[in-house]
């Protein structure tokens, strides 16, 4: 009697033990999430069970504890040797508040180049994304915060993208933030051979394509957006500099930036109202021009055209300016050594044009 008791008390605690071991342990490695109806992740390693909202911390940038113990993995972690593989990666970070309408003409991109690319996507989770992700999106959402224009939540997001993306797999040589308006503007094989030239030796010295810009006009209002002194003494004006936040950034940048904390939190401090602050221009570039500046191309990867600039924004091209001399045009650079490799911003109506040109046009080099 008393031993069918016991049994059948085993038996019990065995099936809940295995009913519930999913729950109380989760593989440590998984970072990556699939997307859900409107939940942008669905599992969650230890780094990535963020809280429901806002993270709590008086920034607002929605940085909490999960982050940090994120970057602080990567600390430990995401040495900056291992990705001199074989086979270097380029890590696609997709920085989102809306679909990925151009996904079509991307999976046109990657196909055929699977064991040399990583795609993560940061989507906001306060929108709602309707179109189902294709094939290379699918379960590649981390886990998300918030993130509005001009605000060091968009700071905080790509570090998230960059901390996801060096854990995740060591063989990440390069890091490309991109948004769902940037489209590519040359191949896969092209985009490779810019990044890893075949004769370079020394893969661990390559350069990150970052726009480092100086004495640009709206500098003096963006220095003194949070306080006159306020980015004293980390930030002397002489060294402040503002580029695009579209880089393309080699590994050993990519932990630097994760690691780095002196000057995200001068650039995390609010903006006094009715200034032009957009913390996300100055804060990549004036980190890396600080610390390596000899690393940086000081060029960005990524055409943009301000032509005409309305509040802020760049030209968006519609789907009837779409044309194949239209890429020839973006691919230019007024370098002789390079062209550039993506181009934004882009409306959705422009993915059929896109779509018609891509194997005639912009994937044949
Ligand atoms: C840039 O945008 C302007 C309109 O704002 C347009 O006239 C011009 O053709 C665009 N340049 C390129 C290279 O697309
Ligand atoms: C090239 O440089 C000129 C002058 O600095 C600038 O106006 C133009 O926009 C640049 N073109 C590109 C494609 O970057």
């Amino acid at each position: 009697m008393t031993l069918t008791v016991f049994s059948l008390l085993l038996f019990v605690s065995l099936a809940a033990l295995l009913f519930l071991a999913p729950r109380v342990s989760p593989p440590p490695q998984k970072l990556l999430g699939r997307v859900g109806d409107d939940k942008p992740l669905a599992a969650a390693g230890v780094a990535f069970g963020f809280a429901a909202s806002g993270g709590g911390d008086a920034a607002g940038v929605g940085e909490g504890a999960e982050d940090l113990a994120l970057f602080r993995r990567v600390t430990l972690d995401a040495g900056e040797g291992s990705a001199v593989a074989a086979a270097p990666k380029v890590a696609f970070l997709f920085l989102t508040n809306s679909d990925l309408t151009f996904a079509p003409l991307w999976e046109r991109f990657f196909a055929g180049h699977g064991d040399r690319f990583n795609v993560y996507v940061h989507a906001d989770p306060t929108a709602r994304l309707l179109l189902p992700p294709t094939p290379s999106f699918r379960g590649r959402f981390v886990a998300a915060k918030p993130t509005r224009r001009g605000d060091p939540s968009l700071i905080a997001a790509a570090r998230r993208l960059l901390a996801a993306a060096l854990l995740h797999d060591a063989a990440n040589a390069y890091f490309a933030l991109l948004s769902q308006h940037c489209v590519p503007l040359h191949s896969f094989p092209r985009l490779y051979n810019t990044l890893f030239p075949p004769r370079a030796a020394h893969h661990h010295r390559l350069p990150s394509y970052i726009e480092v810009l100086t004495a640009e006009p709206q500098m003096p209002d963006r220095y003194v957006a949070r306080g006159e002194d306020a980015m004293l003494p980390e930030v002397p004006f002489d060294r402040f500099r503002i580029g695009s936040q579209f880089f393309t950034l080699a590994r050993r940048h990519a932990v630097l930036v994760v690691r780095e904390r002196r000057l995200w939190h001068k650039f995390r401090l609010p903006c006094l109202p009715d200034t032009q602050c957009y913390p996300e221009e100055h804060y990549f570039p004036t980190l890396l021009d600080m610390a390596d500046p000899a690393g940086c191309a000081r060029y960005t990867l990524t055409r943009v055209n301000w032509t005409d600039s309305f509040d802020g924004h760049p030209h968006t091209y519609s789907a009837p300016e779409v044309s194949p001399r239209l890429i020839t045009e973006l691919r230019q650079s007024n370098s002789s050594t390079h062209d550039h490799m993506f181009a934004r911003k882009f409306a959705p109506d422009c993915l059929s044009p896109l779509m018609a040109i891509a194997d005639t046009v912009i994937f044949k080099d």
